[in-house]
């Protein structure tokens, strides 16, 4: 995985059919998604539950691209290990999670992934500061984490371009997390983002039956982005 700033768009499963993950996976590739968001709850970081390292290991076999493991959980420690083994190519773990970020990106570093903090809406710039040595990329969420289909919180565009003068010439993405639309994304790719995660825009109106939609929806999102770069 070189480092790019090229718009990447990572459709997340949690608005995929959860009876077929690996068809909606392989048809979501084909038609043109970079990466393969994984949202990974707990129902108690969030008021949500969602995937075990058993299901990821599961669908890893179907991604082609990048597996991109968003873990929504507290604590995290103890599950790093089993989501490396599951295949993650990334593992992004949340400031808010723990007192201990520190230790939690190094532990995902040594257990061989790329290491990824994540921010709340609520949770200022400044929280990553020490650890953008250690850090592959920031995920800046732009709805409550929980639940897909929200709508985006405009407050955050001003914290990924702070985020953006932050990281200089750092190898290190920027993605964005919840609400982004052909509306939305320009907004965000302005202001520094590379990673662009949609659910509900992505699968929308589309199925593994007729996954011509997927491509149409990706396609919106990345026209839309042109223009704003
Ligand atoms: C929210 C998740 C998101 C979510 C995005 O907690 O982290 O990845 O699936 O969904 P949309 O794109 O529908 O906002
Ligand atoms: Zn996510």
């Amino acid at each position: 995985m070189s480092f790019s700033r090229a718009l990447k768009i990572a459709p997340s499963i949690l608005s995929a059919d959860f009876a077929n993950f690996g068809a909606e996976i392989e048809a979501v590739e084909a038609q043109g998604a970079d990466w393969i968001h994984v949202d990974v709850m707990d129902g108690h970081f969030v008021p949500n539950l969602t995937f075990g390292p058993p299901l990821c290991a599961g669908i890893r076999k179907h991604i082609g691209t990048v597996m991109d493991v968003h873990l929504m959980i507290s604590p995290v420690d103890a599950y790093i290990e089993a989501y490396a083994a599951a295949g993650a190519d990334i593992l992004t773990a949340h400031v808010e999670a723990g007192p201990h970020s520190h230790r939690t990106l190094q532990a995902i570093r040594g257990a061989g992934c790329k290491a990824g903090v994540a921010l709340n809406p609520g949770t200022p710039v400044e929280a990553v500061d020490y650890l953008l040595d250690m850090v592959d990329l920031v995920c800046v969420m732009t709805v409550n984490p929980g639940f897909g289909g929200q709508k985006f919180i405009h407050s955050q565009i001003d914290k990924v371009r702070r985020l953006r003068a932050m990281i200089g010439d750092r190898p290190i993405h920027i993605e964005i997390d919840g609400g982004v639309t052909p509306e939305t994304a320009p907004l965000v790719r302005a202001a520094g983002a590379d990673v662009l995660v949609a659910g509900s825009a992505v699968f929308k109106g589309g199925s593994v039956a007729n996954p011509g939609p997927y491509g149409d929806n990706i396609r919106a999102i990345r026209t839309a982005c042109d223009t704003a770069v």
